[in-house]
């Protein structure tokens, strides 16, 4: 990223998860350069274990066609209008990341790997928020479906741990209010045996 507008804190705390874009579609170079910057995420050993399936531009149209062929079996019955109403919450956004992991049999490896993507995750969405593009992270259950899976050449022994849609909005959602740390936090103290 060349240009920076926000701060990290005004980026942290203002971000939203944006669930409502406007159908602009989002720049297949935007893209590529927030992920180039994203993934200097912390990740143990260096493993980066991450890979990314993205759509943009005409690659949408397929992309849909898929989503709507996994998520709303019967389309086919329905009016167009309705098939089209159904099918926003696809056709707007105007990029997607598919975020994959490698899935290590052993539960150590496996949540660091997760815990390292998801803080690339979070770059990214912050990134995205600094050039003006929402996103949201959804973890739908066809994620793990078989068809999907295959259709977008997650291998055997990887997972897909996001779909990230990004693109343009015209209304901030309002923010949902977090704990304080207050609520959060207890001071350190040596627990004694009798305790
Ligand atoms: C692991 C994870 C999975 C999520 N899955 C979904 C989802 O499937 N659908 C959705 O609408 N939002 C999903 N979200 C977004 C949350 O709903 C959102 O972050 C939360 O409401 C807080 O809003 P904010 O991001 O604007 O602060 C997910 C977020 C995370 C971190």
């Amino acid at each position: 990223m060349t240009q920076q507008s926000l701060s990290i804190r005004e980026a942290i705390v203002g971000r939203r998860s944006i669930k409502k874009f406007n159908g602009q579609l989002v720049d297949r170079e935007k893209i590529m350069q927030i992920i180039d910057d994203a993934v200097w995420a912390p990740n143990h050993q260096n493993r980066e274990p991450w890979r990314m399936v993205v759509a943009c531009g005409d690659e949408l149209k397929d992309l849909q066609q898929l989503l709507r062929d996994t998520t709303i079996p019967n389309w086919k019955e329905l009016s167009p209008d309705s098939l089209e109403k159904q099918m926003q919450k696809f056709t707007l956004p105007g990029a997607y990341i598919f975020v994959i992991v490698p899935e290590d049999v052993r539960q150590k490896i496996r949540l660091e790997d997760y815990a390292a993507a998801s803080s690339m995750i979070q770059n990214i969405q912050l990134l995205a928020w600094d050039n003006g593009i929402g996103s949201c992270w959804k973890t739908p259950e066809f994620l793990d479906a078989p068809l999907f899976r295959s259709s977008l050449g997650v291998n055997p022994g990887e997972r897909i741990i996001s779909m990230l849609q990004l693109g343009y909005f015209d209304d901030l959602p309002k923010a949902r209010e977090r704990k304080k740390s207050i609520q959060l936090v207890t001071n350190f103290r040596l627990k004694q045996e009798t305790e």
